[in-house]
């Protein structure tokens, strides 16, 4: 049996759960984040090295107002109530995405998480937040430009060096909850190779049973990275 290094996590499905059972999308998302902190647990306890939550897209700004400043006030909520366990559980944070277009307030503590926790080494949680692949290569390649690289020297390993994601091994697998078959614009170049799971249930309902399913079928796929079985 394999096992994982890294878990992405498109956590979706926020939004029904909320209306279906409070007739309310935004509770949903509190549920949701409520759900991240037991998950990180799971993931420690099976020895997960990093795991990477889309939380904000660049596309989640055509929501109502109310939704966005709903999931920036969560956003300070989860900082204020749980920063202080995270460190004492030894859980380095981190975030990825356009960290220069989100509101002062959120970039202070953004950068308050990151510095206090960068010692930590149980486990990697990475925020994706302000994020979208798409804008993440577009970046890249702007700066790989302003550095004035030659033709000859761009490689896979220089473009992985312009990521927001430099530094931390690609995914071996990817979890989307909520029932959707589609990547919605995340870690599109870092995603090549992993083992993609749809789950039919949504985010607040995920739990260590099913993490653990995936766990399971992961360890048994021939992963043959366009390579064939020996
Ligand atoms: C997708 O559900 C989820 C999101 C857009 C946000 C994910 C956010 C959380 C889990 C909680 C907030 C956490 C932080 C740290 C801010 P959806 O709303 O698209 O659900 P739907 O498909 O049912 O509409």
């Amino acid at each position: 049996m394999i096992s994982p290094s890294h878990i992405a996590i498109i956590m979706d499905g926020n939004g029904r759960w909320g209306l279906k059972k409070y007739n309310n999308r935004n509770k949903g998302h509190y549920y949701g984040l409520l759900n991240i902190n037991k998950v990180i647990e799971h993931c420690i306890k099976i020895k997960i090295k990093y795991l990477t939550l889309y939380t904000f897209s660049t596309e989640n700004w055509n929501r109502p107002k109310k939704e966005i400043d709903y999931l920036f006030f969560l956003f300070k909520y989860f900082y204020k109530k749980n920063f202080n366990k995270l460190n004492k559980n030894n859980i380095k944070i981190k975030f990825i995405g356009d960290l220069k277009n989100i509101p002062k307030d959120l970039k202070i503590i953004i950068k308050k998480i990151e510095d206090k926790t960068k010692n930590n080494d149980a486990i990697t949680v990475i925020f994706a937040f302000n994020y979208g692949a798409k804008s993440e290569l577009v970046n890249a390649f702007k700066n790989i430009i302003k550095n004035k690289t030659k033709v000859n020297e761009i490689n896979e390993e220089l473009i992985n060096n312009y990521l927001y994601t430099n530094n931390i091994p690609d995914p071996d697998i990817l979890i989307r909850t909520g029932g959707e078959k589609r990547l919605s614009n995340f870690l599109l170049w870092q995603l090549s190779y992993a083992e993609l799971f749809f789950i039919n249930k949504n985010w607040p309902d995920f739990n260590f049973f099913d993490l653990k399913k995936v766990i399971k079928a992961f360890g048994v796929t021939k992963r043959k990275f366009g390579g064939l079985n020996e």
